[in-house]
């Protein structure tokens, strides 16, 4: 049989591709922008004929509906990352965080760990050759849908084609349901004047022909703004977005001299608005690959001068970083900010930053903390830090001693919490 027949004899519609889903299975559904748009509302709508459905997921850009309180015993949500559709429901017991490196998950799919009956993914139309690019989402959805006893693609005409490891061919997938919806978009961050210096306090630690991660939000689209002045920029991250075009348009951002991968943007997963979709679309200088590649620390690290920058929701005086949680509550994820952090530290001429505004809640609480909230995880640990970057400077704590790291993070505190730091601080750490 040829691939045109195979796939023309197994394009069915939503409803009839979630009826092979069974009580009791788990389903992996697509990452980030890549999550499928009519299949989860079509399983969801079988909800009355379907009991223990885990749905394994990261980054949530649709509604969620399988979180609903009203889904209880029916879908049971299993995330490796906290959002806006799942936040509460984890916090409320109905829904499930699974901490993980996201360089750690395919394994969790290929070795059984998580088995996987059903694969939701999204694909482009396939190439004259009979492949599919799995477009902005590689990342765990590539070992999922290897992984899967079913896999289920949305074939969508508005996925961007990547190039790189990001291909499955139409004989890997069980059903194909044709979708010309808009794929989920992430639009720009406004960046307000506190994360203007912050990028630019990250910047002045960014030297010509470094390589550099950053995720989404203000904190890298402000970094971004402050690049223009460099040259021979590399990419090499979890995933990029719109901030990055003019950069490469201007030359800033040419790859040229990466010492993995030249001349290529790495990613293995993109958010960005439809005409970011557009740009990368068989962009010859972008690629992606499945996440145990892209984050591997040991892989991160063959970039010389490779440059991690990520973010945080509290640090206290010792160095140790809470991104993930807001006390014992699930906010986010860990994603790769450890993958990036270790594979940066390892890099030769490689630098890890965190850089996070120093005050949450309009000014009125300190995120550098002399002690971290009760029930607070440890996201990077203080062995593993190098820089912390606010909008008061930057403080280096790599080789440095407790009482030095608690004086450069002082430093860089909101001068109103300066005080109250050093105080609980001494009664805490010093007994006299
Ligand atoms: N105490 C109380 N509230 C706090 C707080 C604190 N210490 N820190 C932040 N908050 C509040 C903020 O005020 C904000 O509330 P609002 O939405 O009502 O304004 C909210 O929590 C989110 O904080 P913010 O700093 O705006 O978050 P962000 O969207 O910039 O994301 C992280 C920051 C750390 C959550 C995010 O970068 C992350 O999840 N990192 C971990 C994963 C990672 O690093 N991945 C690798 C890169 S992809």
């Amino acid at each position: 049989m040829t691939w045109r027949d195979y796939y023309s004899q197994r394009l069915v519609s939503a409803e009839e591709a979630v009826k092979h889903i069974k009580s009791g299975d788990r389903v992996v559904l697509g990452h980030a922008c890549g999550e499928p748009l009519l299949l989860p509302t079509a399983m969801v709508a079988r909800a009355e004929e379907l009991n223990d459905v885990e749905v394994v997921h990261m980054v949530a850009k649709g509604e969620g509906l399988y979180v609903a309180p009203e889904m209880e015993g029916h879908f049971r949500h299993n995330g490796f990352f906290a959002g806006p559709s799942t936040r509460k429901a984890m916090a409320e017991g109905r829904a499930d965080y699974t901490p993980i490196h996201i360089s750690d998950i395919p394994a969790l799919f290929a070795n059984n760990c998580l088995p996987v009956d059903v694969a939701m993914i999204t694909v482009t139309p396939p190439d004259q050759f009979g492949f599919c690019s799995m477009g902005v989402s590689v990342d765990y959805t590539f070992q999922a849908a290897r992984s899967a006893k079913i896999v289920i693609a949305e074939v969508n005409p508005n996925m961007p084609r990547i190039f790189g490891r990001s291909f499955i061919r139409v004989d890997e997938i069980d059903y194909f349901v044709p979708c010309e919806l808009p794929i989920h978009e992430n639009q720009p961050a406004t960046i307000t004047d506190v994360e203007k210096a912050i990028g630019k306090n990250v910047a002045s630690l960014i030297g010509d022909g470094s390589t550099l991660q950053m995720g989404i939000g203000a904190i890298p689209d402000a970094v971004l703004t402050f690049l223009t002045d460099k040259n021979d920029l590399g990419i090499h991250t979890e995933m990029f977005s719109d901030g990055v075009i003019p950069l490469v348009n201007a030359g800033n951002i040419n790859c040229r001299v990466k010492t993995l991968h030249p001349d290529k943007m790495i990613a293995t997963f993109l958010m960005g608005t439809k005409d970011f979709y557009e740009w990368v679309n068989e962009n010859p200088m972008v690629e992606m690959y499945p996440e145990d590649y892209v984050n591997d620390p040991f892989i991160i690290a063959q970039n010389e001068k490779m440059i991690s920058i990520n973010s945080a929701l509290q640090i206290d005086v010792l160095g140790q970083v809470a991104a993930d949680t807001l006390g014992p509550l699930q906010f986010s994820g860990v994603g790769g900010q450890i993958d990036f952090i270790r594979g940066a530290t390892r890099s030769k001429g490689g630098k890890s930053i965190i850089a996070l505004p120093s005050t949450a809640a309009k000014g009125t609480i300190s995120r550098i903390v002399p002690i971290l909230d009760t029930g607070a995880s440890v996201t990077t640990s203080r062995n593993d830090v190098q820089f912390i970057v606010t909008e008061y400077g930057v403080a280096e704590l790599k080789g440095k001693t407790v009482r030095e790291r608690m004086q450069a993070l002082t430093n860089i505190a909101h001068p109103d919490f300066r005080n109250e730091i050093e105080e609980k601080m001494k009664a805490v750490y010093f007994k006299k």
